[in-house]
């Protein structure tokens, strides 16, 4: 089933244009795809490796009417972060495009027209949410209100995360905009929509097909049964957007490509921006159209459907109504998510790293090594920065560090910083010799398959076994009674450095790089072969360069610092509102708060948001009404302990006298959560 390609197309998903880049995304997509793009390389196959910002979608305008500032604006910010994030982290894209470019609108454009014009799309006419205040229809995640499965107050107009109910958002009770929290109407919109469904068997069948070429991932394939299981539904390519590629079609001027439509034809535009710049603007072809070319696509595990599913769709809709036949993906090894010190990144709740925020502290390679040695390949895993400073200290430093300084500066002190000649060969030499030849066998093999971590263990496990024949020779005490069994000690660890230094160039680009300089050597790490660390590379009498320090250690101030900077509890996102004016404690102590006890609660008939509450504050009973019926039940609430403003004055709400008022407090997602005494204090207590 094995197929000989030519050559090798590489492309990893395309960041959002809309935030900076954290440590979870470079172990989700990026190190993995540049491993292997580097492994690759150095296997002196033909590879083209492409990414880029994917720069369109409603979170980008949302952004930008925040920021009072436009899309574009939004966009050029974070690709130009973006990029240098990924460049400083030794990334080695061949293109970095943009999907705002014309080029990109282009081919977006001429794709679509191409499964228009073959009558594959479907118009269908659709009511859909409006939010008259924004002025806009309302994507389905941007519309909440009430499960009509389970009444979960917070479904998202796309799914109930509670009880797992696939929505549609009119099907939402009290459905409000994210946006401007208002009601949205109903108003009808037409959209051209992809018939996915009629895709389903020949999906299934590419799949299976290609996973007996390329050994799938199973996280990978479960997602796609699943998706087959519950059967494919016809999916719109068209939104009622300004922000994106226009659709050319008559009677559809203010409507834009979905964004994930053009978004994974960036991967295409992107192959033609860098043939262009290299001077072949066909060259493009080669790689897209040519079936002897193996196509890989990483991404993180929240991309699956559109790479599995919805991108192979669409190319297999372009290649029967086309004489160019697109290539689909060979394998999309997706990895799971990276969570950071045991909980999900949340850029609002700060918790995480941005990457050049990381970088500007610590070296690329210590985290690209962190990260190979924790990638959730196969399920989710952690950075913690203990084991950050761990995996630099034990395993960068003591162990490749030292192995290599200590062999270097050996060969400068003893032999005039010349590589001395081999004598014959003793069991442990021999010992050493066999490990070396096997290691890029072993690793390859790992990193062919998209096992990075277990690949990159191999090389490090080797470099601990040649720090262990260092001592074992003992070439500080045959220095003195037999020389030519020390110089053979040392040529055999100066081959060893060699070799790690290839074996290591798709892990750590940069300390490779430096390696090869110390042992001053031709071109670069980059260039040698693979094979070639397999092979006693530096002749006898070869001169060295001079020896640096690798890998610094980490102190545990620095750590300990970066941990104490963590939030300590997760705080919530916070209300939005400006500060009010500074009061005196007079102002204040007009305010009578007292803890009472709920003793009945019932919904205000007609009401959605009202509550109606029986409570006592010792002294008195009496009655309040509260708009928290999208957050409690009422049931839950009898016996609560709450706090409320006692001496408010008396006010009707829908007819129903409310004589104070519950606290609460809510946060950034329109959530409301009622105020509580800590203990079970006595109810009419005053709180001051
Ligand atoms: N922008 C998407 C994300 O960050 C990924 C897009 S991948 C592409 O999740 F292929 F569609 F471009
Ligand atoms: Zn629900």
């Amino acid at each position: 089933m094995k197929k000989e390609f030519k050559r090798i197309l590489v492309t990893a998903a395309l960041p959002y244009a809309n935030g900076k880049l954290h440590l979870g995304h470079l172990a989700g997509a990026y190190l993995p795809a540049d491993i292997y793009t580097r492994y690759q390389r150095s296997m002196k196959c033909d590879v083209v490796f492409l990414c880029g910002s994917d720069e369109h979608g409603v979170p980008i305008t949302i952004t930008a009417d925040q920021e009072k500032t436009t899309p574009q604006a939004v966009v050029d910010r974070y690709h130009a972060l973006n990029k240098s994030a990924f460049e400083k982290f030794g990334m080695g894209f061949d293109n970095y495009s943009r999907t705002s470019l014309p080029l990109h609108h282009e081919t977006a454009k001429e794709f679509f027209l191409k499964l228009h014009e073959a009558k594959i799309l479907k118009e269908k006419k659709e009511k859909q949410m409006y939010d008259e205040k924004a002025g806009m229809f309302l994507p389905d995640r941007y519309v909440e209100g009430i499960c009509p499965v389970c009444s979960n107050p917070e479904a998202r107009g796309d799914q109930c995360e509670k009880c797992g109910t696939f929505l549609n958002p009119v099907e939402l009770k009290n459905p409000r905009s994210k946006i401007t929290g208002e009601t949205p109407s109903v108003r009808e919109t037409t959209h051209l929509y992809f018939p996915l469904g009629d895709y389903q068997k020949k999906l299934e069948s590419y799949i299976t097909e290609a996973d007996k070429r390329d050994t799938w991932k199973e996280n990978v394939l479960q997602y796609c049964r699943s998706w087959f299981k519950e059967g494919l539904q016809d999916r719109a390519v068209t939104r009622d957007l300004q922000w994106g590629v226009r659709v050319p079609l008559k009677g559809f001027e203010s409507k834009v490509l979905y964004v994930w439509f053009d978004a994974v034809l960036g991967y295409i535009s992107s192959t033609k921006e860098w043939a262009a710049r290299i001077g072949s603007p066909d060259k493009w072809k080669e790689y897209w159209l040519d079936s002897a070319t193996k196509y890989v696509a990483f991404i993180g595990k929240d991309n699956v459907v559109f790479h599995c599913i919805v991108f192979p769709s669409m190319l297999m809709a372009w290649n029967e109504n086309s004489q160019e036949k697109y290539i689909l993906p060979e394998n999309v090894p997706a990895n799971e998510f990276l969570n950071f010190e045991g909980q999900k990144f949340s850029k609002s709740r700060g918790w995480g790293i941005d990457v050049d925020e990381f970088l500007e502290e610590f070296p690329a390679d210590a985290l690209r090594y962190t990260l190979t040695m924790n990638l959730p390949e196969s399920r989710d895993a952690d950075f913690y920065w203990k084991d950050f400073q761990a995996r630099n200290n034990n395993e960068l430093a003591d162990i490749l560090g030292n192995f290599i300084n200590r062999t270097l500066t050996f060969a400068h002190k003893n032999f005039k910083g010349e590589i001395p000649d081999r004598g014959s060969l003793n069991p442990l030499d021999e010992e050493l010799l066999g490990y070396f030849k096997s290691v890029p066998k072993t690793a390859g093999d790992l990193f062919e398959r998209y096992r990075f971590r277990d690949g990159t263990l191999e090389i490090m496990n080797f470099a601990r076994f040649a720090n262990k024949y260092f001592n074992d020779s003992e070439p500080w005490k045959t220095l003195k009674g037999d020389t030519t069994r020390c110089a053979t000690t040392i040529n055999l660890c100066l081959q060893v450095a060699r070799s790690l230094a290839v074996l290591l160039q798709p892990v750590l680009p940069f300390a490779s790089e430096k390696i090869w300089k110390m042992l001053n050597l031709h071109d670069t790490s980059a260039e040698a072969g693979w094979s070639s660390a397999g092979e006693l590379g530096i002749p006898a009498g070869h001169i060295l360069g001079q020896p640096e320090i690798l890998f610094t250690k980490i102190e545990d101030e620095v750590i300990q610092k970066k941990i104490q900077q963590l939030p300590s509890r997760l705080p919530a996102p916070v209300e939005k509102s400006p500060p009010k004016p500074i009061i005196t404690i007079d102002d204040f102590k007009k305010i009578e708060l007292r803890v009472a006890k709920v003793l009945q609660a019932e919904r205000v008939p007609k009401s959605d948001k009202l509550i109606r509450l029986e409570i006592s504050i010792g002294s008195e009973q009496r009655q309040i009404v509260a708009g928290i019926a999208q957050h409690y039940k009422p049931e839950d609430l009898i016996g609560k302990k709450i706090i409320v403003v006692a001496n408010l004055a008396p006010a009707k709400l829908m007819g129903h006298e409310s004589k104070g008022m519950l606290l609460a407090a809510s946060d950034g997602s329109g959530k409301l959560f009622i105020v509580t005494p800590e203990n079970d204090i006595e109810e009419g207590s005053l709180v001051k």
